[in-house]
């Protein structure tokens, strides 16, 4: 009936390779869901206990990471030679049911898997939210489990800024060397390719982060073009757009308004296809110098689902120390904060609507 249905927890998929800001995403997301202000809330390990992977934002929403369906530990996929991208070392069945039961109000055991000793630990409980957020590198894989997706997200870095991502962590962060670095990467080349890039084509919006084409050559992934890819006609989500609605557009905001030192910054907003679906394409190539300076780029964006004026720029600021945030990628990330929020706002006035229309048997 309509008044079960107005229960539902609406679902979002957040999908991309490891190390390539899913959990950035998932901050600046909690910043807009949260209330937007405070300190940052710690990418993990911060659901039900010390070692979960599950983050409760309020009681907002609930981000599970997809890894808890990992069905073989790391032993067992050492000894098949098996990467954690491959199908078959993932539970979807499991990955299915209980992401079915959490949209339809259960509560579910859901198993841990441990980072740290590459195990699985024992199950924890997780209750139904009001947007469940699965990120991982599989949201979108099993046609059973992309069904139940509301939207979905996915996170695609070229190869080269992946790489150049990837040095920075696991060198500063975890002292592996550059052959070990570069050699992983190559390893997972394959599965990546098979199982996890093609989820890009089921997407409801696409982040698309390359090097730059304002310098010739630039290789050290410091400066980004970032390509914002939205479908059309996707349900409770109105595209963002420069200026004017379905025209093609080219703007440098860089001059009396905005200092932009070299090699400034470029937007360009326009139509076209991605795997055979139409989608309109915001673009941003450079970054801010001055982040309150974002506030006269907000202006010229529309459809930004904001609550009051000024309010990215706000995210942006408040959230100025996340990776990101001086180019497309934090902005890019923020804008979709904004929708998803949005989405699950039109969701629930649906179901109320319904309900009511229920209740008053018309
Ligand atoms: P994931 O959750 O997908 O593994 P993270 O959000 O933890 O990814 O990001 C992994 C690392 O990649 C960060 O520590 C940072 O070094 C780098 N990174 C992520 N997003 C960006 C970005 N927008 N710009 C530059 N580096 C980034
Ligand atoms: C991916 C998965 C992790 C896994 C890691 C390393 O990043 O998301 O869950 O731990 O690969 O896999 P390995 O098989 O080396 O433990």
């Amino acid at each position: 009936s309509a008044s079960a249905a107005a229960n539902k927890t609406v679902v979002i998929g957040l999908a991309a390779d490891s190390g390539c800001g899913k959990s950035t995403f998932v901050r600046r997301l909690a910043g807009v869901l949260g209330g937007g202000g405070g300190a940052a809330p710690p990418a993990r390990g911060n659901g039900n206990f010390p070692g979960s992977n599950t983050l409760v934002v309020g009681d907002a929403a609930t981000v599970v990471c997809l890894d808890d369906y990992h069905s073989l530990d790391r032993a067992a996929r050492k000894a098949r030679g098996l990467t954690a991208l491959d199908p078959r070392a993932n539970d979807f069945d499991l990955m299915y049911e209980q992401v079915r039961a959490l949209k339809e109000g259960r509560a579910v055991d859901k198993p841990v898997y441990n980072h740290v000793t590459g195990r699985l630990d024992p199950p924890e409980r997780v209750a139904p939210p009001k947007i469940l957020v699965i990120e991982g590198l599989h949201p979108m894989y099993d046609e059973r489990v992309r069904d139940l997706l509301d939207f979905s997200i996915y996170l695609d870095i070229s190869d080269e800024l992946k790489f150049a991502w990837k040095i920075q962590r696991d060198m500063a962060e975890r002292g592996h060397s550059l052959e070990s670095i570069k050699a992983s990467i190559e390893a997972r080349k394959p599965d990546f390719e098979a199982y996890i890039d093609p989820q890009k084509q089921y997407a409801d919006a696409v982040i698309e982060v390359l090097p730059t084409q304002l310098i010739p050559d630039e290789e050290e992934g410091k400066v980004l073009r970032v390509r914002l890819i939205m479908k059309e006609g996707v349900r409770h989500f109105a595209p963002v757009y420069l200026f004017d609605e379905g025209s093609t557009i080219t703007w440098i905001p860089c001059g009396r308004k905005l200092s932009c030192s070299y090699p400034g910054i470029k937007f360009a907003y326009g139509f076209g296809a991605y795997y055979g679906h139409e989608v309109s394409v915001l673009e941003m190539d450079g970054q801010f110098d001055k982040l309150d300076e974002l506030i006269y780029v907000e202006t010229h964006l529309s459809n930004m689902s904001t609550r009051f004026y000024g309010e990215v720029t706000q995210q942006m600021l408040t959230h100025a120390g996340f990776p990101g945030s001086s180019n497309g990628t934090g902005l890019f990330q923020t804008i979709l904060g904004l929708k998803i929020r949005d989405l699950y706002e039109q969701i629930v006035a649906e179901r109320a609507a319904a309900v009511t229309a229920d209740a008053l048997n018309v």
